[in-house]
């Protein structure tokens, strides 16, 4: 799938991050660097640094750093590989093609068979809704009924799916069934392999396009209401999952509601809902697909340049219940979450769809506008669960409604919270405030803490700066990976997780391999661009050691620092505190600075 390392080397080479930079930010020059407005937030006064001897950026105000690669992706909002491309292109470089497995082409060939046979289906649907016969106009009737307008139906490219086992099958004759069914459209008979018949029959179609136009698939609703129980009959079927269409990458209506070029989008549930909100104007409404929101919804967002969302699910519990595990999938993403219950608003409306059929668009838009965040809609769950009559209930709710104000990155909105939650508890502002603290991990000023100091301390910002001066030293220069790794002083435990110790190891491996890798190609080995920013941070501004003896001394001390900080937290744990043994072990290190030599 990627390109090999020298490719991408060579591209982000032959892209001077200064003049990228400069088409779209306005650049100063300043002490061998180059300021400017950020422009991945708002600021008047320039803390947006680009440096042409490291060819990386890096925002002092909002941390956004990374490589060239980096800046591009974030400001054109591309992934890597499509910003890998635009780069290319821009000094006419051309990138090799791709060398694909064989069982990558035929997953790639099976993609683009099913697009096409979809593709096909949807128009064979469209025409037979159109179609003068009683079918069809039954369907336009039905639509009708429901107050979907034709433009609407165009718009979607609905479709009707005869009231037969091969209408499609039948239509599609040049093409093989067991191609149809690898689409999703047919079904192999059970007890003869060798037959299939048309999955969707007698439904309403609504295709699913996905973000490069393809039809990846279908939803099919019954005409009318389910009727006989004891056959089962679905309201809705869906295509299941096929090696071109996947749920949980798909949003409905997205390739419409991204051209609504908002960066709020609307979510809701149902194929209708999503057609009833475009007819009323609110053309930035996406639907899920009957799942939950996970990282790739995220993901799709971001790219469609979305940053944050009105959740209109159902009130009722499983609606709940997808709200909650949406929040964290969601925030995590970088996407601010709102949340809006219809039902709450009028309790004979059950979704948009509903609510707009009985008020139109005026009250709904202003319901959207008030939508509050996601935080109200967890502190309204928690008041519900405590009994607000009672001490204990209370202070229940202000400790459960603290914890969830401790995430909150923002002082204003806080602040609105805090006298929220005071009026409603009748506990003092302050104490809330104390409380919040206490859950973020801040010490309180006024009380000095003996006890806190023999306590390890969360990641200092003493001890996090340790570790970005130790792997600057150890990714910069060979000699002092080496001298690390044999030490066994430091490892992946010691360090942190994640990005940390992934730099590690690959110092560690260019030491022993003796490659010598560039801080800006660093970056670009990684393919996310939240590491692009840490690895940023690295590099920024490190301080350059010369000589065998600077390096030594600073990989001593950083190391120390580093070995300190874990030792201490070591100690906390409850099974190393009745074991004298290792506590002396741990003890020694805090005490002694180790004597590395490289
Ligand atoms: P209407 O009843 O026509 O208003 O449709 P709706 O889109 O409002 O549907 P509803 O609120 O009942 O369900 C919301 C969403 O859940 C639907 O759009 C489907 O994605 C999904 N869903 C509902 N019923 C079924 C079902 O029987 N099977 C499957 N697979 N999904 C369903
Ligand atoms: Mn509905």
């Amino acid at each position: 799938m990627r390109y090999p390392e020298e490719t991408i080397q060579e591209v982000i080479a032959l892209n001077d991050i200064v003049d990228v930079v400069s088409g779209y930010v306005q650049l100063n020059p300043r002490s061998g660097n180059h300021l400017g407005l950020c422009p991945f937030h708002s600021e008047k006064t320039p803390s947006f640094s680009v440096s042409q001897s490291k060819q990386m950026f890096y925002c002092f105000g909002c941390s956004t750093g990374g490589n060239v690669l980096t800046f591009i992706m974030k400001i054109e909002n591309l992934d890597f590989m499509e910003a890998l491309k635009t780069l290319a292109d821009r000094v006419r470089y051309r990138l090799p093609e791709k060398e694909e497995s064989a069982s990558a082409k035929e997953q790639r060939a099976s993609r683009e068979r099913s697009a096409e046979i979809n593709k096909r289906a949807a128009r064979f649907y469209h025409d037979y809704l159109y179609s003068d016969t009683p079918d069809g106009e039954n369907a336009r009737k039905y639509l009708e009924e429901r107050g979907v307008h034709p433009k609407l139906v165009m718009r979607f490219g609905l479709g009707l799916s005869p009231n037969l086992w091969d209408g499609l099958i039948k239509h599609l004759s040049d093409t093989s069934p067991e191609h149809i069914a690898a689409a999703g459209l047919a079904t192999q008979n059970r007890k003869d392999a060798t037959r299939y018949y048309d999955r969707f029959r007698s439904r309403l179609m609504f295709p699913i396009i996905d973000p490069r136009n393809r039809v990846v698939g279908f939803g099919g609703r019954i005409m009318g209401e389910p009727q006989d129980p004891d056959r089962q009959e679905a309201k809705y079927v869906n295509t299941p999952e096929t090696s071109l269409f996947h749920k949980s990458d798909n949003l409905y209506g997205l390739n419409l509601a991204r051209k609504a070029r908002k960066t709020e989008l609307i979510i809701v549930e149902g194929y209708m809902d999503v057609l009833a909100m475009h007819q009323w104007g609110f053309t930035n409404t996406v639907g899920v697909l009957g799942t939950a929101l996970n990282d790739s919804h995220a993901r799709l967002l971001k790219n469609a340049g979305c940053t944050s969302v009105v959740l209109m699910l159902d009130g009722d519990e499983a609606g709940i219940r997808a709200t909650l595990r949406a929040i964290p999938t969601l925030t995590k993403g970088g996407i601010k979450i709102k949340t809006l219950n219809i039902s709450e608003h009028d309790q004979q409306a059950k979704d948009p769809d509903e609510y707009l059929q009985r008020h139109g668009a005026t009250p709904l838009a202003e319901l959207i506008r008030n939508a509050k965040s996601h935080i109200a809609f967890q502190m309204g769950l928690s008041k519900e669960k405590y009994d607000m009559n009672t001490t204990d209930g209370r202070v229940g709710f202000t400790e459960e409604a603290a914890k969830l104000l401790s995430t909150l990155p923002s002082a204003i909105e806080t602040e609105a919270y805090v006298a929220e939650i005071s009026k409603i508890s009748d506990i003092s502002e302050g104490a809330i405030h104390t409380e919040i603290n206490k859950q973020k991990g801040i010490a309180p000023t006024v009380m000095p803490n003996i006890r806190r100091r023999t306590r390890a301390a969360p990641q200092s910002r003493g001890v996090k700066k340790a570790k970005e001066t130790l792997l600057h030293l150890v990714l910069s220069h060979h000699s002092a990976a080496v001298a690390l790794e044999e030490s066994g002083y430091i490892g992946p435990q010691e360090i942190d997780d994640g990005i940390y110790s992934e730099l590690l190891a690959l110092a560690f491996a260019n030491a022993a391999a003796g490659k010598q890798v560039r801080p800006v190609d660093i970056i670009s080995s990684f393919e996310s661009g939240d590491f692009h920013q840490a690895i940023t941070e690295i590099f920024i501004d490190a301080p350059e050691y010369n000589t065998d003896a600077a390096i030594e001394k600073a990989l001593n001390e950083t190391a120390f620092i580093i070995k300190r900080a874990w030792a201490l937290n070591e100690m906390q744990k409850e099974d190393v505190k009745n074991n004298q043994e290792t506590l002396q072990t741990l003890g020694f290190m805090v005490r002694n600075m180790p004597s590395i030599s490289i």
